[in-house]
């Protein structure tokens, strides 16, 4: 049983299920007419993203993008794009769906990336918001949840590939890292 890892649940399924139904109903009514396009950051963002579209009931579509840091780049905030969109998306409303926005540059990389290509607008939508953790200038059009500065799993979320299939968002304990 990997339950026995979880220090503490830190957000339930229960209060999961609702924050991401009122998010999808806002997101709804912001997008109405505007067809969407969901971008989904894997591969953090699986289980997110599958609730959170079937929390949206106006005509959209998505696909996903995979992307890794170069190590030791941090500061430029390089990032290695290892899936990318094969849709045009110039003139589309994006949506950038996240696990976690944490220093916030993987997703401000990005942004800038997919400017270039000229959607209509790029809006970032995160399960997790760690704000006391940002470097990079963004914030995010749709919070699910702020969280303290501590590192967690579950529901998408890894620790070393790890603990991702967990139904609610936990703190590690300790001793399983160190
Ligand atoms: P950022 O570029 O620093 O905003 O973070 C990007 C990625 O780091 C997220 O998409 C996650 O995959 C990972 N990450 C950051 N904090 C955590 C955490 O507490 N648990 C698991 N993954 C995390
Ligand atoms: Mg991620």
């Amino acid at each position: 049983m990997i339950e026995k890892d979880i220090q503490r649940i830190l957000v339930s399924e229960e209060e999961i299920r609702a924050k991401i139904s009122s998010v999808g109903a806002k997101i709804s009514r912001d997008y109405e007419g505007k067809d969407p396009f969901f971008v989904g950051v894997l591969k953090g963002c699986f289980i997110f993203m599958a609730d959170l579209m079937r929390c949206v009931d106006i005509r959209c579509s998505m696909d996903f993008m995979a992307v890794s840091s170069y190590s030791g780049t941090n500061s430029t905030g390089a990032v290695k794009i290892n899936k990318d969109l094969r849709e045009d998306i110039a003139g589309r409303h994006l949506i950038l769906v996240e696990d976690i926005l944490d220093s916030g540059i993987t997703l401000n990389y990005l942004k800038s990336y997919l400017t270039i290509r000229q959607p209509a607008s790029i809006a970032v939508a995160t399960l997790l918001d760690k704000p006391a953790r940002r470097k990079a200038d963004i914030k995010a059009d749709y919070s699910c949840f702020e969280i303290p500065d501590a590192f967690v799993v579950g529901y998408g979320l890894d620790y070393n590939e790890r603990y991702r299939n967990l139904p609610y968002i936990g703190v590690l304990k300790p001793e399983i890292y160190s």
